[in-house]
Order: C-alpha cells, then structure tokens, then sequence
C-alpha cells in the first residue's frame, strides 16, 4: 500500500487543512507513513507570515530532494507560500511536483492522478469563490477536531500577509458546518475548535446578521460534542453578544485569544487594527466581568516600524494591566507587498530582540503564577491521550485550556481518552499543570 507523509507549518487552518488532506489520501485507500523517508506522497503546507516560515519550507524541500534521488517520489507544496509563490518554487526547486493553492485542496486527488499518469508538473493556485470541504472522506480519530469555518481575510492589517495569500473571507454553509461536526461527534469527537482569521465575522459575506453566535448556539446542541472553542477573535468585531455568549453557553470554554499586536495607539493606528488600546482593555474587562474565569491570551508583534521606546512601554503596561494568561510575541517581519514593508523608522534587529526578550520573560512570569494560583483546585479536564514520558499519566486540558497530566495507575489509560474527568491540581508548572483524579 502506498503511504503519505504531510508536514505543516503555520497556524491552524493550516493545521486543519492538512487533517483534510490527509483524510482525503484515507479515503483514496493511501496510508500514513511512519516517517517522511518511507512516504510515496510528500505535502509540505507552508507558511509565509513570516521569513522564518518560509525559510523552513525551502530547507525541507530540500532534503527531500536526496530522497527523490533514490525512489520514486511524489512532491507537492500548498499553502500560502505555494499561493504567494506559484511557478517561481518551481524554478527555485524544478524537483517539486505539484504546487497548489489553499483554495484547491479538494483537486488533490486530480493532481496526484495527473502526475501519476502524464509525469507533468500541476500548478493551481487559483481563487475560489465558495469554500466547500468533501464531507465524503471526513476522518479525524483524536478527541479535538479543528474545523474551518471560514477562509480568507477582509482586515489588511499593514503587516498582514494574510489577506494576500488567503484571499476574502468566504465562510462556509452553515448546515455543512454542522453536518461535518454531528459526524465528528459520531465518530468520538468531543471538543471542537472553530476556526478563521477573523471568527467575528462568520457570515457577513452571506448576509448573516450575528452568524457567529447564531452558529455558537446551533454548535452547542449538539449531543456528542461537550466541549466548543474558537479562535482567532479581532478585537475590533468582539460584540457583547459573543461576549454574553460565554455566561449563557455552557459548552463554551472560557478561553479567547484575542490578539492585541500593540498597547501603543500610535502603533495601533499605523498597523490598521481600528481599535485603540482603552477599546481592548474595556473588553478584557466585559470578558471577565461576563466570565471571571475567562483565560485570555495574545499575539504580539515587536519592532513594528516606527515603534520606539515610549510605544514599547505602552505594551508593557498593557501586558501588566490585562495579565495574559499566555502570549506569542513576534519581531516584525516586513512581507511582501504590505504596507508596512514600506514603512519608515524601521526598528534594527538588536533592538527588536531585546524587546522580545523583555516581554517573553515577563510573559513568562506570569504565566507561571497564573498556573500556580491553579494549584487546589478541582478542574473538570478532558482527557485527550497518554504521556508520552510516563506510563501512569494522561494528558488533557483543563476549561480554559491549558495542558494538564493527570496521575492515573489503576487501570487502563487508553479506557480514559475522550473523559472529563475531575482533577485535584497539585502544582502549576511553568506551561502546565499536574494533578490527580478524583473519584
Ligand atoms: N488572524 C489573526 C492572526 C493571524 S497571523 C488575527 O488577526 O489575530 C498570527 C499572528 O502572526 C498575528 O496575530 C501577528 O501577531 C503575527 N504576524 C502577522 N504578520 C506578521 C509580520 N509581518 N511580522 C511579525 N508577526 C506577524
Ligand atoms: Fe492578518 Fe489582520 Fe487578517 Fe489577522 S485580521 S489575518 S492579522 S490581516
Ligand atoms: Fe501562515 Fe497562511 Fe496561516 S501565512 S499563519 S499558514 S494563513
């Protein structure tokens, strides 16, 4: 039997597209190889948001080169950076096979039959106006599935690669959102992680007033699926109906990532975020008013054109009023054909780093005693697997996310995957907790 081998870079939906791919290759009869050099199909899902990603993708393009030199190999790259790029990846790697777009997942298995049969190269990355995923081969074993319900991007944040790669945002039919989470859920599902750049908007391009809550609510009927999350929320379209949504849906977790970029307005401004730092932070105090649990996390960028030290202590004390709970800061990577790339004051790379290091030690801080103050506490957690480093320990996470290993010598462990089950927290480490299960 032939086997397959997907690698993945970039954010969720690229998470979630490369699931679909694979359960598309499932459904052709292919199997999971155990590692990229026993695989007849090799997908590369890349990323371009910043240098770095696309740095990657080409050094393991690249080693997979030596493998094609000894077998008979199929190569596709797709993504943003197959979008961005299109027949330019293949004069840089002419060894690729098949470059296609995130718009033409489904044509996979045209693309696979083409090379198979003609030993042509495909390029497709082109745009489409709908966004349709073939319920047909739908396959996802683990107990969390991410599900797109949305592509694109209408936002044109000045740094934003996104918009360009992505295209407009489409969200997808309603009812096929929920048929593929009721067979999920009929399949062993139990927590669903709804997806988009933008959640808030879900809807808007099909005349839908609220789709998001609308589609929160529908979600949360659902018998099988006892947990719901979503990500990622602009700041600017968190309406205190989504906000309310959190105190009346009990499926709802209480975790938003809401990213901020900036607590300086200046820089707010220059990024086209449309919202200024006192609209955040009178958010983040809805959001735990509604929800004082509410886990809140970030994406921050440093080093964003013209930001100088007066900005950076505007995010810093941005950072000590809201107390992330977790954050991901990045330097800022100047990308093609966005505004920012042409920007003025550009911030040097020294003073960037030393930015970043500020706020990941501070970050650091506070997460570590966010996760301490967990200590004592009873958690219901879902369960989601073993400990790879232990034998008497699952893994799952808690409500508000985070990851905890839960104590457990009595019986078989793989019984318990899928389970909320309650847990005495005994320590908060620096990124999880631990804990023992109570009865
Ligand atoms: N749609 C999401 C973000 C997707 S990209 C949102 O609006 O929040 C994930 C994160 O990458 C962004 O939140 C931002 O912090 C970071 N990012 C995007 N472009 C970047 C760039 N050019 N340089 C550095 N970081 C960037
Ligand atoms: Fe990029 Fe802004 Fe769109 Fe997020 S909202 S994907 S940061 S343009
Ligand atoms: Fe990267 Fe594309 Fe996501 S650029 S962050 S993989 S939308």
């Amino acid at each position: 039997m032939e086997s397959f081998y997907i690698e993945t870079y970039g954010c969720q939906m690229n998470e979630a597209d490369s699931e679909y791919m694979a359960s598309i290759l499932l459904s052709l009869g292919f199997e999971k190889a155990e590692s990229v050099k026993k695989a007849d199909i090799i997908l590369v899902n890349t990323c371009s948001i910043r240098d770095k990603a696309e740095k990657k993708v080409l050094s393991f393009v690249g080693r997979v080169k030596n493998i094609k030199y000894t077998r008979d190999v199929i190569l596709g790259v797709c993504g943003c950076v197959a979008k961005q790029e299109g027949e330019n990846l293949l004069n840089k790697a002419p060894y690729i096979d098949i470059v296609f777009g995130p718009h033409q997942i489904n044509r996979l298995p045209e693309f696979l039959n083409k090379v198979r049969n003609t030993g042509e190269k495909v390029i497709a990355i082109g745009d489409s106006n709908d966004y349709k995923r073939d319920l047909g081969t739908i396959y996802y074993p683990g107990v969390r599935a991410l599900i797109p319900i949305m592509q694109g991007c209408n936002n044109f944040c000045s740094y934003c690669i996104v918009p360009y790669v992505r295209g407009r945002e489409i969200s997808r039919n309603e009812n096929e959102i929920l048929d593929e989470i009721r067979r999920l859920g009929e399949l062993g599902v139990k927590e669903v992680m709804l997806l988009g750049q933008n959640v808030n908007s879900y809807g808007l391009d099909r005349g839908l007033k609220d789709g998001f809550v609308s589609l929160l609510e529908k979600v949360s009927k659902i018998e099988d699926i006892k947990r719901i999350r979503f990500t990622t929320s602009h700041p600017k379209d968190l309406t205190d109906k989504l906000i309310d949504a959190f105190s009346i849906l009990d499926k709802l977790c209480p975790h938003i990532h809401l990213p901020v970029q900036s607590g300086s307005n200046k820089i707010l401004s220059l990024m086209n975020r449309k919202y200024s730092r006192e609209e955040y932070l009178e958010k983040v105090d809805r959001l735990r008013k509604v929800c004082p649990e509410m886990s809140i996390t970030t994406d921050i960028i440093v080093g964003f054109p013209g930001e100088d030290e007066k900005d950076f202590q505007d995010t810093i004390d941005l950072y000590q009023k809201v107390r992330f709970d977790s954050a991901f800061s990045f330097k800022f990577s100047p990308r093609p054909g966005t505004k920012a790339s042409t920007m003025e004051n550009v911030v040097s790379e020294e003073v960037k780093q030393i930015r970043l290091e500020v706020l990941q030690t501070l970050q650091k801080e506070i997460t570590y005693e966010k996760n301490k103050q967990m200590e004592g506490r009873i958690l219901p957690v879902l369960i989601e697997g073993k400990n790879s480093k232990s034998h008497k320990e699952l893994v799952g996470r808690t409500p508000c996310f985070r990851v905890t290993n839960v104590m457990y010598d009595e019986g078989n462990l793989d019984d318990m995957i899928g389970k909320i089950v309650y847990v005495k927290i005994t320590k908060g480490l620096k990124n999880s907790l631990k804990g023992y299960l109570i009865k």
